[in-house]
């Protein structure tokens, strides 16, 4: 059970080496849930093994779904679904589990499934997502936690203006609209590079979709999906991170199978900082950062091609060894600084205010026992256990397992002195 174990850190290690980077936990998920559209066998290439991909396998194979992997291939036979209901426990392992429910009411016209669980980063709400599939034609009610979609005769095309570009619930409009009768227009959509990963995957079944990675997307509903073999996209956050973990102790690494061009905002803020990147044809980075890395200007998380909140915790682990004073405005999640107390044990020096962090960058950490409350927030005690003087002890890894494979095994891979015990 991985929230009975710990990570050991001997930090001080410079981190030196060649990485690969895995497939992309957020398009792996909502590719996962698409799946159940496509009337067949569908093969997923470049699939990390995570804790929340096996949840999605499980919420799968329990609706009728046969899955199998073989080292990094998932394959989902959904030639026969039959249950149209994810039982709470399911839902509770992850709140990404919400994007199954665009995927069966087109499927199977109808779906109950209880309010998701996840990451606690704050009210996580499901509005747009309800609002939208109304629109479409769905009949959505909410009853002792469940909530019951029936999309009666099928779902309909609709003109959907989001308030914000939702990533779930862009994900969930795309898979109603993809089976649904005549024309759906997303405006404000959602234009993280797994909405385009996502976008490939159903094309390349049949689907009718223009304009995903853009602002505007719209979507002709055809009859029915045939299923094809996809490859994931590599994990930007997960990539983000490694850098963060080789910068803070000031080292160098090359990083394979990654989306520099998925990457700007941060990879832009790195170099202001001091650190030097260069991008090679064929998914190939090197970055460096041997001297200890200036305070970047104030970072505010966006909606892409901002600076992803993903990388807020990781990257804010980074900050606080910088030279000088870095501010953090958190725009996406209310909740998002609860890495903050764990770094301060480490010896960080941040204070808190509402949803802006501000970090006065220390010349040394030191190893402690912290706890990871979040999938990035304890991804971030990492990185700054890395760089800090002695041993440090990491529990709560249940939540890093959700998004990172073998963390520790990629990092001692280049260097550092890591194990789980
Ligand atoms: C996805 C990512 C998550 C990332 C986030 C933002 C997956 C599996 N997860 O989460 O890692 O941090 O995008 O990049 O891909 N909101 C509403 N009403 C809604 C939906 C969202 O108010 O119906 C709000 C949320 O509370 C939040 C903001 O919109 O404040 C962003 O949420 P959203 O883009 O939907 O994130 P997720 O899809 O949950």
């Amino acid at each position: 059970m991985n929230d009975r174990q710990k990570l050991i850190v001997n930090g001080g290690r410079r981190l030196e080496g060649e990485l690969r980077v895995h497939g992309a936990k957020n398009s792996a998920l909502p590719l996962l849930s698409a799946a159940v559209l496509a009337h067949g066998e569908t093969v997923l290439h470049n699939c990390p093994a995570l804790t929340d991909v096996d949840a999605a396998c499980r919420i799968l194979t329990h609706i009728g779904c046969k899955c199998r992997r073989s080292g990094d291939t998932v394959t989902v036979d959904a030639a026969n679904v039959f249950g149209s209901e994810i039982p709470d426990n399911l839902m509770r392992e992850m709140r990404s589990s919400i994007v199954f429910l665009g995927a069966m009411l087109g499927r199977m016209g109808r779906c109950r499934l209880s309010f998701p669980g996840g990451c606690d980063l704050g009210s996580r709400p499901i509005d747009l997502h309800i609002s939208a599939l109304r629109q479409m034609g769905a009949r959505i009610g909410e009853e002792h936690g469940f909530l019951e979609c029936d999309a009666g005769k099928g779902l309909h095309g609709a003109k959907i203006v989001l308030s914000f570009p939702s990533v779930g619930a862009t994900e969930n409009i795309l898979l109603a609209a993809v089976t649904a009768k005549g024309e759906t227009e997303i405006h404000n959509a959602a234009r993280e590079p797994e909405i385009a990963d996502l976008s490939d995957y159903l094309n390349k079944c049949g689907a009718k979709i223009r304009g995903a990675g853009e602002s505007v997307i719209v979507v002709d509903g055809v009859e029915r999906l045939e299923p094809c073999e996809h490859s994931v996209i590599p994990d930007r956050i997960a990539a983000g991170t490694y850098i963060c973990a080789a910068m803070i102790t000031h080292g160098e690494l090359i990083l394979t199978h990654c989306r520099p061009d998925h990457m700007n905002g941060f990879l832009q803020v790195l170099e202001a900082m001091g650190a030097r990147i260069y991008t090679y044809g064929g998914g190939k980075m090197y970055i460096t950062g041997k001297k200890r890395l200036n305070a970047p200007p104030t970072v505010r998380t966006m909606p892409y091609p901002g600076f992803p909140t993903d990388i807020q915790a990781p990257f804010t682990a980074l900050c606080t060894t910088a030279e000088g004073t870095s501010v953090f405005v958190e725009t996406i999640f209310e909740n998002r600084f609860r890495h903050v107390p764990e770094l301060v044990r480490l010896g960080a020096s941040i204070k808190t205010e509402g949803r802006v962090c501000v970090v006065q960058g220390v010349r040394r950490l030191s190893g402690a026992k912290v706890c990871a409350a979040e999938l990035r927030g304890g991804a971030a005690l990492v990185v700054a256990a890395l760089a800090a003087e002695g041993t440090s002890e990491i529990s709560g890894l249940q939540y890093i397992d959700r998004g990172y494979e073998c963390l520790e095994g990629v990092l001692r891979s280049v260097g550092a002195d890591i194990k789980r015990v």
